[in-house]
């Protein structure tokens, strides 16, 4: 059904400098695994097993991080360190990855049309590394929607409830509630001020979409900050009724930010590290 998983990963993560002048955002290690590992832990969890991840200058580790080290196996193969490499080469024996350039980092919208020659014309999943979705007590944020896709065919965004102060940060949706964490999206803004917002559920990294984006973000002009913003898009799906939003359950850290960072490294540690 879904097979890909899209990583738009092009971004260049100023609210990270200096350590992301040289290092990709999405290699920021949460305890000791990068943000993209998390990200595709759980497209592989999904039963996402094609990776295609949009990347753009300087970002480099990302595609060696997800290939062999000789020099390094080499080194430990037979020590206990091995086992360290036990979750990569989990992902690496079940999942395939193919890579594309973003050459001028134009929006959201425009990373994921980046995307389309690896994608092709079929449903597809993106995640946004830097939010880092977590839910111990069950499957995983995009396992849930690839649920929800089977029931639904159409496409989904994740979405929270979140402080009024914070809408200004996110795309904001409101709908019909279909059931209690499930809503028909008819509105969508993005990063609106507290009194344009339609409500306080916020889109965050988790999307399942239908190809027929692509064509619609073709037509799409630059919206908010000049950028080709997907939200604008996905209004154009809402219209015609194929976009729902859906309540996640889980926990979802804001690793953009330094905050939300710090939160994130702090969770794992104790909720997986320390036991
Ligand atoms: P963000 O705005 O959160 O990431 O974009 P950023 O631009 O890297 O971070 P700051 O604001 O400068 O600190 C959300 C996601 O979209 C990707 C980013 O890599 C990130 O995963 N993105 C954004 C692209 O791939 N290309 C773009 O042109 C813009």
């Amino acid at each position: 059904m879904i097979q890909k998983c899209l990583f738009p990963a092009a971004g260049y993560g100023t609210r990270f400098l200096p350590a992301t002048k040289s290092m990709p955002k999405e290699m920021m290690p949460v305890v000791n695994k990068p943000l993209i590992e998390y990200g595709v832990d759980e497209a592989m969890q999904a039963g996402l097993n094609e990776i295609c991840i949009v990347t753009g200058r300087g970002k480099r580790a990302l595609e060696d991080h997800f290939d062999i080290n000789y020099e390094l196996e080499h080194q430990i193969a037979g020590t206990g360190k091995e086992a360290y490499l036990n979750g990569i080469r989990d992902i690496m024996n079940e999942c395939t990855f193919s890579y594309t350039r973003q050459t001028e980092m134009k929006g959201l919208g425009h990373a994921i049309l980046t995307g389309r020659t690896l994608v092709g014309e079929q449903p597809f999943a993106v995640v946004l590394a830097d939010d880092l979705c977590l839910n111990p007590e069950g499957d995983g944020v995009l396992a849930q929607m690839v649920a929800l896709y089977k029931q639904f065919r159409c496409s989904i965004v994740a979405v929270e409830e979140v402080p009024q102060d914070q809408v200004h940060k996110y795309g904001v949706i409101a709908g019909e509630m279909i059931r209690d964490d499930i809503y028909r999206v008819n509105t969508m803004v993005e990063k609106p001020s507290p009194d344009e917002a339609p409500s306080n559920l916020a889109i965050i990294g988790r999307y399942i979409l239908t190809p027929d984006i692509f064509d619609i973000l073709e037509d799409t002009e630059p919206g908010k900050n000049g950028e080709l913003q997907i939200t604008d898009a996905l209004m154009k799906q809402a219209q015609n009724g194929c976009v729902m939003a859906y309540r996640f359950k889980g926990q979802r850290f804001d690793c953009g930010s330094v905050e939300g960072f710090i939160e994130a490294t702090n969770y794992c540690y104790n909720t997986i590290y320390a036991q």
